[in-house]
């Protein structure tokens, strides 16, 4: 198939770029290149260097043809969200109603959207399916909320077929592909750049959390294991349908459960220090990923915090000051 992947030079799109070529797809990346790096686009893809809120370069760009759209291109920070709403809005819903409006402009209906755990806020109980309440206590949930919604109405009116996927944590590398975001915020890639040697400690964002240790507790999923559900997702997608998933391991990790981790894959002690809460942070998010196991037989291949944390370690010393510069 001919697919389209737009923020395939980040992290996860990256990842999911490289697997779909792996596959025997072809694949041409659409990306700002703001938050992506040129050097994670993969050998093989096509590449458009554009913005998801200029509509007639994506509609340009769409009308090439094309089977399929995965769409990772938005803000992701909670924090960062709190202090920046508009433009968490702006991107994230703006930049995707720009996709649909392009992909219905040129034809092409069945997107994958990387919806987010965000949406759920603080949740009633976990693990958490997609039938629960949707709560966002960030703008960045709220955004993808937003979308979920959207994309609801989208497929009625457009007949698209689209899938949301509600990311919860993801870590890990997959091939030559790792994380590499400038600044880093994620805890599993600041716990090891601390044993790198690139940071003198990490700070714990709140102890007085309501759980067994008083730290946040997230369900960590392997990036590989996450980009095979969007192959999975886009088989899926319907025309004229609006699907949902929850993706996560099923199993809470607090941060000091993940800092020891840490310092077991790495042998380094990774100092901490105590830090205030972090604005936007629920304190548990696990997911229940029951639908998606069951409506498309998706298996996570690597749901042990400790290979994860193996992976993204094996990554980071390979790449040691993350992607080359341009
Ligand atoms: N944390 C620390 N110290 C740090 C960084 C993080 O204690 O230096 C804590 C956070 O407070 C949180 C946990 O580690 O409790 C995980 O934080 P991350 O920043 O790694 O991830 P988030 O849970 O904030 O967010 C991630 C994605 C979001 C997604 C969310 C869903 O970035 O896009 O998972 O669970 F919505």
């Amino acid at each position: 198939m001919d697919l389209l992947v737009i923020g395939g030079a980040g992290f996860i799109g990256s990842v999911v770029a490289g697997q779909l070529l792996a596959a025997g797809h072809r694949v041409t990346v659409y990306d700002s290149l703001v938050n992506g790096h040129r050097a994670a686009i993969p050998d093989g893809a096509d590449f458009v260097h554009g913005d998801v809120l200029d509509l007639d370069a994506l509609t340009r760009t769409l009308s090439r043809g094309f089977d399929g759209v995965f769409h990772f291109a938005a803000l992701s920070l909670v924090g960062e969200s709190v202090a920046e709403p508009g433009r968490y809005f702006r991107t994230n819903i703006g930049g995707t109603v720009n996709v649909v409006e392009a992909m219905r402009a040129t034809g092409v209906n069945r997107l994958v959207f990387s919806s987010t755990a965000a949406v759920y806020g603080i949740p009633d109980c976990v693990p958490i399916p997609e039938t629960a309440p949707v709560r966002p206590i960030s703008p960045y949930g709220a955004s993808k909320l937003a979308v979920d919604t959207f994309l609801g109405f989208a497929a009625e009116a457009y007949g698209l077929g689209a899938v949301s996927l509600r990311y919860f944590n993801v870590a890990g590398a997959w091939d030559r592909f790792g994380e590499d975001h400038r600044p880093e915020t994620h805890l599993i890639p600041l716990a090891l750049q601390v044993a790198l040697g690139r940071r003198p400690h990490l700070a714990v964002f709140g102890n007085d959390y309501p759980t067994p240790d008083g730290t946040c507790i997230r369900d960590y999923l392997h990036v590989e294991d996450l980009g095979v559900a969007h192959q999975l997702a886009l088989a899926a997608a319907e025309p004229g349908t609006h699907r949902i998933y929850n993706l996560g391991n099923g199993a809470g990790f607090s941060v000091r459960e993940v800092i020891e981790t840490a310092r077991r894959v790495t042998g380094h002690p990774i100092p901490t220090v105590e830090a205030p809460r972090r604005a936007g942070d629920p304190p548990v998010l696990v997911a229940s990923s029951e639908r998606i196991r069951e409506e498309l037989g998706w298996q996570p291949r690597k749901p042990d915090l400790e290979t994860i944390i193996a992976d993204a370690w094996a990554w980071m010393q390979a790449y040691p000051q993350g992607y080359p510069d341009e």
